[in-house]
């Protein structure tokens, strides 16, 4: 295996919180082990167009606490094709790119995988997403954060749906996952979280209502997870609207304010290690991995187990947030 002197560092995909701190982690440990470090713009589209600048530790200085990505992030069509990827490689065999630390979800994850095999290169990707759907880790980076900010924000809508004993349906992100809503739900002390993964067994609307919602106050707040199929909380105001007139419900959806501001600790603290391990894997000669965290323990994944969707969510929470709101 040829030994490995530059890395290669982008973000692919939607952006999470932490994932500055996760680029500055993997420049200082790759120019702490003597290596050298290049930047590559807007995740694979930079690759592409060639986008690339040289990194040294000041580089990434006075980033780990801003949200976003300094290198920026994009979905990248192009990559997704045969043409495209033959341009990625060439111009990252013209930049003297070893080895490729890829920051991203399911999708960013995906296009390593194939590119790693396609060209023999070594790739190392950390779990950059606020969903948490990632297989073979705790957690992600930028979910912690992501929790937070919908926590904080079903704090304040708990205020106003209590005055006007209303019923709140709050829409979070999770691409096809129920991690954010129903952990969501836990932290913010809602009445129910409505989760992708329960969608096949029981209509969880339904059941909501023949369980009466909290017999102790007239107001509830319910997490639902985004889900094209069901049409998220928007669905289910349209549903109340048809099925159960008797209840006045009224929807927010948070949308990218999920995505944003300042990484909590949890999701710093992750990310700097996650990327410190990316170097350390690289160094080893490990390729096809990702970085997870596993019983506060750092792994390798292979990419194949990563994107698998086999994660399954954590059951006792989904009875806990039934428990809870007795
Ligand atoms: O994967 C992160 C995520 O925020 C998902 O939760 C959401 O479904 C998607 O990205 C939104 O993507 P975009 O920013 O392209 O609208």
């Amino acid at each position: 295996m040829a030994h490995i002197k530059c890395i290669g560092i982008l973000t692919s995909g939607g952006d999470a919180p932490g994932m500055n701190a996760a680029i500055r982690a993997v420049t200082r440990t790759a120019i702490y082990n003597n290596l050298t470090v290049k930047g590559i713009m807007r995740g694979y589209h930079g690759l592409i167009t060639n986008e690339i600048v040289d990194f040294q530790s000041k580089s990434v200085s006075n980033i780990i606490q801003k949200g976003g990505t300094i290198l920026k992030t994009a979905r990248s069509k192009e990559f997704l094709t045969v043409e495209g990827r033959a341009l990625a490689y060439k111009n990252m065999k013209d930049n003297g790119i070893d080895a490729l630390v890829v920051i991203g979800g399911d999708g960013s994850l995906t296009g390593a995988q194939i590119f790693a095999q396609e060209y023999d290169i070594p790739i190392v990707g950390l779990p950059g997403t606020i969903d948490n759907d990632l297989s073979g880790t705790d957690a992600t980076i930028g979910y912690d954060t992501a929790l937070n900010t919908i926590m904080e924000a079903v704090d304040k809508l708990h205020d106003t749906a209590t005055s006007h004993e209303r019923l709140f349906f709050v829409e979070v992100m999770g691409n096809t996952a129920g991690y954010l809503a129903l952990n969501g739900a836990i932290a913010a002390g809602a009445e129910a979280a409505i989760i992708p993964e329960m969608e096949t067994e029981v209509d969880q609307l339904k059941q909501l209502i023949s369980q009466g919602f909290r017999k102790s106050k007239n107001s509830a707040i319910v997490l639902v997870a985004e889900n094209k199929a069901t049409g998220g909380a928007m669905g289910m105001a349209e549903r109340i609207k048809r099925e159960y007139p008797q209840y006045d419900a009224r929807i927010t959806i948070l949308g990218h304010l999920q995505r944003g501001g300042s990484p909590t600790a949890i999701d710093r603290i992750l990310a700097s290690r996650m990327g410190a391990s990316a170097i350390k894997a690289l160094l080893e000669g490990q390729r096809n991995v990702m970085i997870g965290i596993q019983n506060g323990q750092m792994t390798y994944v292979p990419f194949a187990k990563a994107i698998s969707r086999t994660k399954t969510i954590n059951r006792d929470n989904i009875e806990l947030v039934k428990i809870l709101s007795i």
